[in-house]
């Protein structure tokens, strides 16, 4: 099973990615928890990537690119893979396209989750006061001015990839706005259909 979350921030990519990965066995490839580790370890991708990450822009097609290619190598995602996050451009699908196929591995799904904007502010301020609450690190892009900033590069630069993905018929959109419950329901639905023509 290797399939492709694409969604706004805020959407439910990292949510519904986690709870497949129970489900299937299979990991959740998150280039911005890759990313964050990569900060945290200042590591030299971290330092490039942090001052980037804070303003709520995309870091470069060529280091993401680059993480995930090694990533998808790794024996754990012998099996399949579920990408949270990653293609964010064109360029980068592209480039996932060249990849997969230079490794003989296909996509079975691509799954938008549609949301309406003004709940995704909501949820950011949701998931501070939780991550707060829980006494956890709340992220340096989870503040209003990031955020929108992620927003409008999402608008700017991964939106299109709705229209990439739906031209190659790999497109399936999710309602993003029902619960956490009837999401993961829709998605398994996708997948189910999904096995049954490969
Ligand atoms: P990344 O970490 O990918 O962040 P994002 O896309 O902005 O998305 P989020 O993680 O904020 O949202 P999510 O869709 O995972 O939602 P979640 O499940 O948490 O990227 C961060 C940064 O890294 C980027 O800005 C960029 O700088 C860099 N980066 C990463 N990948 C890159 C790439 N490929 N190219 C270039 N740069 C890259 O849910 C959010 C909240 O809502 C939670 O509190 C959750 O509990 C709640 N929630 C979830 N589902 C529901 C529901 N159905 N109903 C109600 N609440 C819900
Ligand atoms: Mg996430």
């Amino acid at each position: 099973m290797r399939l492709i979350f694409l969604g706004p921030p805020g959407a439910g990519k990292g949510t519904q990615a986690k709870l497949l990965t129970e489900k299937y066995g299979i990991p959740q490839l998150s280039t911005g928890d890759m990313l964050r580790a990569a900060v945290a370890e200042q590591s030299d991708v971290g330092k490039r990537a942090k001052a980037v990450m804070d303003a709520g822009q995309l870091v470069s097609d060529e280091i993401v690119n680059e993480i995930v290619s090694d990533r998808i190598d790794s024996p754990d995602c012998s099996k399949g893979f579920i990408l949270d996050g990653y293609p964010r451009t064109v360029p980068q699908a592209v480039a996932l396209g060249k990849m997969l196929e230079d490794k003989g591995l296909r996509l079975d799904a691509v799954i938008e989750l549609k949301v309406d904007e003004v709940a995704l502010v909501r949820r950011m301020e949701n998931r501070v006061a939780e991550t707060i609450a829980a006494g956890g690190k709340v992220r340096s892009d989870d503040n209003p001015e990031a955020f929108r900033k992620r927003l409008v590069e999402y608008r700017e630069k991964t939106a299109p990839l709705s229209q990439h993905y739906a031209a190659t018929g790999e497109l399936k959109t999710v309602d993003g706005m029902a619960s956490v419950e009837t999401v993961t329901s829709e998605i398994n639905k996708i997948l189910a259909s999904a096995s049954a023509d490969a």
